[in-house]
């Protein structure tokens, strides 16, 4: 699904991590994982295209997509990503079902087919019945079950998470990384940048960013 390629990534004279050597298949869920600061919120975004890393490649389908201009990089990220931020990314004042409605592609939406419907997506986070309240009205928990609804309309292939659970209870948190593991097993390549053990016992392999280095992968 995605293959980086000796990246490597500094900010002025600080090297973040180097080398970074891995593939990320469909059907995959891979942690990333590390200290404050070691950069798994940095590598989430360069494979995001929301940041650049200094040298390497970051390779989709035999492109190299940190090479993408305006257009092909608004198509990546409408056609083949999905995002999953710590803070949700919702539009707050806006309905449930409205949220759900902008993951859905214009000619998509032309022909009402969409991957799941809103009905069905709710249902599956646990929100079924739900669409018409406002985001602000909702916990942060089904904030983030939102977000994840949103996913599951979309259906991209290749989901980027970075803490998906971080500010969730337990129960909240096991249900989100639930519907993640569904996700890839469904055939979606699924990167999560977590330092909850819970999120990493649960994906097929992990990644540690030690601060200089991304360290050797080992597969549970
Ligand atoms: N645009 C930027 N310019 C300069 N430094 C930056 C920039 N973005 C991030 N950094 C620095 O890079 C380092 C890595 O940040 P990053 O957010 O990737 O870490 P992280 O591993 O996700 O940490 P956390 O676990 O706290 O989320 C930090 O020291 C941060 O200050
Ligand atoms: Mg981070």
């Amino acid at each position: 699904m995605i293959d980086l390629v000796n990246l490597s990534k500094s900010f002025g004279t600080r090297s973040l991590w180097s080398n970074v050597t891995t593939t990320v298949n469909r059907g995959e869920m891979l942690a990333l994982v590390g200290p404050s600061g070691s950069g798994k919120s940095t590598l989430l975004n360069c494979i995001g295209l929301l940041d650049k890393p200094n040298s390497g490649e970051i390779c989709h389908e035999g492109k190299d997509i940190t090479r993408f201009g305006r257009r092909e990089t608004r198509r990546f990220r409408r056609d083949v990503l999905g995002y999953l931020f710590q803070n949700y990314a919702l539009i707050e004042n806006a309905t449930v079902a409205a949220n759900l409605e902008v993951a859905v592609k214009p000619q998509r939406a032309s022909r009402k087919v969409t991957g799941a419907s809103f009905a069905e997506a709710l249902e599956r986070v646990g929100l079924a019945g739900r669409a018409d309240e406002r985001v602000h009205h909702l916990s942060g928990g089904e904030q983030q079950r939102v977000a994840l609804a949103r996913l599951i309309v979309k259906q991209p292939a290749l989901v980027l998470a970075d803490e998906p659970t971080g500010a969730l209870d337990h129960a909240n948190a096991t249900a989100v990384i639930g519907i993640l593991r569904e996700m890839a097993e469904g055939g979606c390549a699924v990167v999560i940048a977590t330092h909850d053990d819970r999120v990493r016992d649960r994906c097929d392999a992990v990644f540690s960013v030690d601060g200089s280095a991304l360290v050797a992968a080992h597969s549970l």
